[in-house]
């Protein structure tokens, strides 16, 4: 079913983006991904030396960047049919402490990286009826404490993705944002602390959480599917109902489950 799509992945040369373009290529679609390193991106393009990857170096939060990545995938391939747009990342610091620049930078990727992407390539993506994707979080559909900024990222993303959606209603076109649980990946390293400085270390047993892997492939099911959204793990899936239906209790295990004696510890 996917096989000869056009599909772009922000952000797959690590974790969930990455386990998405190894199973997409499997599939037999033609996949085109970006991200900031390099070294990331030829180790990425070594492992799939035969197949149709396209690689390109690009911070998706500049316009320019995101447009000239946009453009160079249509010059290889022809056009784009689905872009998912997961690029992102995370931050850690109480709200009272924090530098406004790790604010701006999580908003400038997580928000602005999907905004500029999709905007260069949504013309492409209406003349295919295909689909556009956003990897949004738990966080995007309940404010986490710590992450207020990563939190306030998600919750933007699916906004305009719902906005964008009723625009989109009579295209053809398909709008899905997806909410994974804690899944195993660098995200938590990688995340800005209040300096802005990476976080450099998991407070969490990533051994223990989802695998990119069925991560991706729970994606891949709904893109196959269609669907309006989805909401990932047990975990995942009881704080969401818990929020729309008891939310000041919310409010109180949210507290509980990330602090102890006062201090943020997750
Ligand atoms: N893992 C989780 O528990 C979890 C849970 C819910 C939602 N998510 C979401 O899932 C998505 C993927 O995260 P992950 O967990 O797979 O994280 P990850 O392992 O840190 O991978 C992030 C990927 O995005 C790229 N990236 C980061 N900033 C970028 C930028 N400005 N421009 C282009 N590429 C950029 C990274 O490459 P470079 O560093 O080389 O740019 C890397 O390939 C994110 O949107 C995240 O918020 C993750």
């Amino acid at each position: 079913m996917l096989k000869d799509k056009v599909i772009v992945v922000t952000g797959g040369s690590n974790g969930i983006g990455k386990a998405l373009v190894d199973q997409l290529l499997g599939e037999g679609a033609k996949v085109a991904t970006c991200g900031r390193s390099q070294e990331k991106l030829d180790a990425l393009k070594n492992e799939h030396i035969c197949k149709d990857l396209f690689v390109a170096q690009c911070d998706v939060s500049s316009e320019e960047e995101a447009k000239g990545f946009i453009e160079k995938t249509i010059d290889h391939f022809g056009h784009i049919d689905i872009l998912i747009n997961n690029a992102g990342i995370s931050m850690r610091s109480q709200f009272s402490e924090v530098s406004l620049e790790t604010m701006r930078r999580v908003m400038e990727i997580n928000f602005f990286g999907a905004i500029n992407c999709t905007r260069y390539a949504i013309d492409s993506i209406i003349r295919q009826k295909g689909s556009i994707v956003g990897i949004s979080s738990i966080a995007g559909n309940r404010g986490l404490p710590g992450r207020s900024g990563y939190s306030a990222s998600k919750f933007a993303l699916q906004g305009w993705m719902e906005a964008l959606r009723s625009e989109l209603l009579d295209t053809g076109v398909n709008v899905l944002w997806v909410s994974p649980g804690f899944t195993k990946s660098n995200v938590r390293k990688a995340a800005l602390t209040k300096t802005v400085s990476a976080q450099g270390k998991s407070p969490l047993n990533e051994d223990k959480l989802m695998t990119p892997e069925e991560c991706a492939s729970l994606i891949i099911k709904a893109i196959k599917k269609r669907k309006r959204t989805l909401v990932m793990t047990a975990q995942g899936k009881l704080t969401v109902f818990m929020n729309k239906f008891f939310p000041a209790w919310s409010d109180r295990l949210t507290r509980n489950f990330f602090y102890k004696n006062g201090v943020l510890v997750k």
